[in-house]
């Protein structure tokens, strides 16, 4: 499939982002660290500690993959954690990892999941994945109780056209490299930068937050407003 048609339908990019993190699991952390410098620890690190969990939370972390994020948060004492993903083979990764998690093979659009019945979402490059934002959105909405916390990490989209044409052609070329050298096809993460080329970008994904009923929702920059984390309260 190439990458423009993955784009075409929310059926498509879903199909696309199923195959891709399939194809690309068993190296998704290695690749993780390659592509941030490192710094992707960092930025979730400080994802956790915006979410400020407490022994009462059940926390709900979203697009979980290799488990990174959910980890973090059940060492933190969360009375309980859940880790969902779309793709199979990543929660196969994560449980291999160990720690106190329950992962559950689920879709981000239509969560498995009591309303009202989550007091901490977490999700780390998931809502740019996902083929309707809005729906995600709704659905985080809908099954956290009143006042509980979201905490979203991800890549930002920067308003300025000439960084922005840096970092994505930076990213496109990068990651023609990487997934010819690891997967003999360049397409294989140019799909980072194409997904990033669609994502709306922090401050509409903010005021789409709050249409959905999310209040004291803060934008917190990172690496100079390349990536972004979003923090909300329902
Ligand atoms: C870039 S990985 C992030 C993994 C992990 N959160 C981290 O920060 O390292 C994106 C994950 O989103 C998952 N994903 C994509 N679309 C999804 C959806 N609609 N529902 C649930 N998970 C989804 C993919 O399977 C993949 O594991």
């Amino acid at each position: 499939m190439s990458l423009e048609s993955a784009f075409s339908s929310p059926e498509q990019k879903r199909r696309h982002v199923r195959r891709l993190f399939a194809t690309i699991a068993d190296r998704y952390d290695l690749i993780t660290r390659l592509l941030s410098y490192g710094q992707d620890r960092r930025w979730k690190a400080r994802l956790v500690r915006e979410a400020n969990v407490t022994a009462d939370d059940v926390v709900l972390d979203l697009a979980s993959g290799t488990g990174d994020i959910a980890l973090m948060m059940a060492s933190r004492g969360a009375r309980r954690v859940i880790g969902l993903d779309i793709t199979h083979h990543m929660l196969e990764l994560a449980r291999g990892k160990g720690g106190d998690v329950t992962y559950v093979t689920g879709d981000m659009g239509a969560l498995p999941v009591a309303d009202a019945s989550v007091d901490v979402i977490t999700t780390g490059y998931g809502l740019r994945n996902v083929p309707d934002l809005d729906t995600a959105i709704g659905e985080m909405a809908r099954v956290l109780r009143p006042d509980g916390r979201v905490v979203s990490l991800d890549f930002n989209n920067p308003d300025h056209p000439f960084v922005r044409r840096a970092y994505l052609g930076y990213l496109t070329a990068v990651g023609g490299l990487l997934g010819r050298a690891l997967h003999g096809d360049p397409d294989t993460y140019r799909y980072i930068p194409a997904s990033i080329r669609r994502y709306p970008g922090a401050a509409i994904v903010a005021a789409r937050m709050r249409a959905h009923g999310f209040t004291d929702v803060r934008v917190v920059p990172l690496l100079f407003g390349l990536m972004s984390l979003h923090v909300a309260r329902r």
